[in-house]
């Protein structure tokens, strides 16, 4: 159902972990949300017309083509984007000394080059659509050095900074960037782990409310970071 204060959002990632939280809630509130998974066993080009929400497309954010087709989706099939939530990431939670080349640039990749490629487009739009937030979904490990967590918290660091200059360049355009460092949520990324306890972690519906409260704000208010941890801290 669409409410008058119905916005179009589009979410990278969005059918497992947070992202799916964060599909259901704002689905269930009125909200268009268009959201991401790299395994649709349909094309690699989103072409039927999906009004329903949500709508789910096929993109992968390392592959800089599979976004600017997801984007021209959403110009052709929907009203502008009001708001982007990055919240596609990954992580290989190993010393620097394990940690290989590859997964390094994966981590890279999906987490900080996959969130600029999408805040760039989503920018130039909100630019001529008078605004917008852009929401990126960072870590507790972009304020403190946690071990085995190098390259994840360099990939997540280098989102912080770029939330910060999205906001300083986009402000006189009524578009603001919102970087949410997060503590542990119970989520898929911790079921290789042995060791911690889901009692211990964020609820993610919990982390989805509040991230919902950010969208409902007017553009009249910055909200620029936000760290929030589950009670004991870091784990
Ligand atoms: N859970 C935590 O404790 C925690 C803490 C701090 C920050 N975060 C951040 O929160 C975000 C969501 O994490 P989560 O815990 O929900 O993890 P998750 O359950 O593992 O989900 C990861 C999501 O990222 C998407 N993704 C991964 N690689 C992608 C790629 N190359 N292209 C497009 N999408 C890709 C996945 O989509 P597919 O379905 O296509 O695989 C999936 O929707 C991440 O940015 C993570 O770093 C999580």
């Amino acid at each position: 159902m669409k409410t008058p204060n119905s916005k179009v959002i589009f979410l990278t990632g969005g059918t497992r972990g947070i992202g799916a939280n964060l599909t259901k809630t704002l689905t269930s509130e009125g909200h268009t949300v268009i959201n991401t998974s790299r395994s649709l066993p349909n094309t690699q080009n989103p072409t039927k017309k999906q009004k329903k929400s949500p709508t789910t497309i096929k993109m992968d954010v390392t592959d800089h083509q599979s976004i600017k087709h997801a984007f021209q989706f959403i110009d052709d099939n929907f009203k502008p984007i009001d708001v982007l939530i990055n919240c596609a990431g990954i992580g290989h939670f190993k010393t620097i000394e394990k940690t290989t080349l590859s997964e390094w640039n994966e981590m890279i990749s999906v987490n900080l080059t996959g969130a600029f490629i999408c805040s760039k487009l989503a920018f130039a739009r909100m630019k001529k659509n008078g605004g917008g937030r852009i929401i990126n979904i960072g870590s507790i490990s972009d304020t403190q050095p946690i071990k085995e967590n190098g390259g994840y918290a360099a990939s997540k660091m280098g989102l912080r900074a770029l939330s910060g200059i999205l906001t300083e360049e986009g402000k006189s355009e009524n578009i603001f960037s919102t970087h949410i460092s997060l503590g542990a949520v119970w989520s898929d990324i911790w079921k290789e782990r042995e060791g911690f306890q889901k009692e211990d972690m964020l609820d993610p519906d919990e982390v989805v409310s509040l991230i919902y409260q950010i969208i409902q704000k007017p553009l009249t208010m910055r909200i620029d970071h936000l760290e929030i941890f589950p009670k004991k801290g870091l784990l």
